[in-house]
């Protein structure tokens, strides 16, 4: 059977860095993490099983995966092939819509349009749970991109405990997302040697000790719609985080240029009166987040920075859905 999903990626206001120990395979998060679907970063996927296909083929954006990224895709049809008990191949054909391994989470809707399309190709009915956690599997923050909106990813010292579900609809608060693309340049660090080192840094048990709080904090931002005090809390958060990874050892720095250039930016338009926050991940991207009605002026004034190569507007998304436009 042939099955084909479109996932998003998503952007995680408390951030999820750092994996427990001796969790490190089944990807348990030392804490919680929150985070929004982003409407317009989407992987769409088309995965069929069949006992005609001597081995499993797959096709990212055109290519074959990079070694790295293709064992962890064969790991993942493993895992759902072991859930079904069953032997058969796969032909998988994956595309995204933005660029990879920039910091703008590519393997969350990677992962997550993946697990759906391949469970679905498996005829394996998962509920939006087991997705979450197949998907969270295969790369953590993927267990974001399931359910809808607004997403809680909880903390638990199990497999079982630890999925991620929707803590306010997609509809709920129409805050904007804009992308900032600073450059195409992948990133040297992974992301998963990049939490392995976490550890080494002194201020990693001080953000342990106050995430939890951090995080009520935020859903309680969101839901009062409260923009001042989120944005707030999510600069602060994004901060926070890179603290650790420049302070690790050895250290990573995954700011760019460009990504300086924007963050002052958003500073200087903040104290203009222009109210936006930026939040980085894992890579020179950078988010800015503002409320819909200053999304046009804040997006013309991003693009007219030297520094920057495109924008790309985002909205509170659905999580990963099927699709009946298959890629092959
Ligand atoms: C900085 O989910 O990419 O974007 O589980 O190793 O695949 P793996 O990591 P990944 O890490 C995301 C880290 C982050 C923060 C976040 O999205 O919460």
């Amino acid at each position: 059977m042939k099955a084909t999903a479109i996932a998003p990626s998503n952007l995680a206001f408390i951030k999820y860095w750092g994996k427990k120990k001796g969790h490190e395979e089944e990807r348990l998060p030392v804490n919680g993490s929150i985070s929004m679907n982003l409407s317009n970063l989407i992987t769409t996927t088309t995965v069929e099983f069949s006992d005609d296909y001597g081995e499993d083929v797959i096709l990212y954006n055109g290519e074959e995966p990079k070694q790295r990224s293709l064992q962890r895709v064969l790991k993942h049809l493993d895992r759902i092939r072991l859930l079904k008990k069953f032997q058969q191949r796969a032909q998988i054909v994956s595309k995204n819509n933005f660029p990879e391994s920039t910091g703008l989470s590519s393997s969350a809707s990677g992962f997550a349009a993946l697990s759906l399309a391949a469970s679905k190709a498996a005829n394996l009915d998962l509920s939006e749970k087991d997705l979450s956690i197949l998907a969270r599997q295969g790369s953590g923050s993927a267990c974001r991109s399931i359910p809808d909106g607004f997403v809680e990813w909880l903390n638990a010292n199990t497999s079982d405990g630890s999925y991620a579900k929707s803590i306010f609809p997609h509809d709920y608060w129409n805050i904007v997302d804009i992308v900032v693309i600073t450059g195409k340049e992948q990133k040297d660090t992974p992301t998963s040697e990049g939490m392995k080192r976490a550890y080494s840094s002194p201020f990693f048990k001080k953000r342990l000790q106050h995430i939890e709080a951090r995080i009520i904090e935020c859903k309680r931002y969101i839901k009062e719609k409260n923009f001042k005090f989120f944005g707030e809390l999510i600069e602060k958060e994004a901060l926070e985080m890179h603290t650790i990874t420049l302070t690790s050892q050895p250290p990573i720095v995954y700011w760019h240029p460009g990504t300086l250039c924007v963050m002052r930016a958003v500073h200087l338009w903040r104290q203009e009166g222009l109210e936006s926050y930026f939040t980085i991940n894992t890579g020179h991207n950078i988010h800015v987040i503002v409320q819909e009605k200053d999304k046009e002026v804040l997006a013309k004034e991003l693009s007219n920075l030297e520094e920057v190569n495109e924008v790309i507007i985002n909205y509170p998304a659905q999580g990963a859905q099927l699709s009946e436009q298959h890629l092959f």
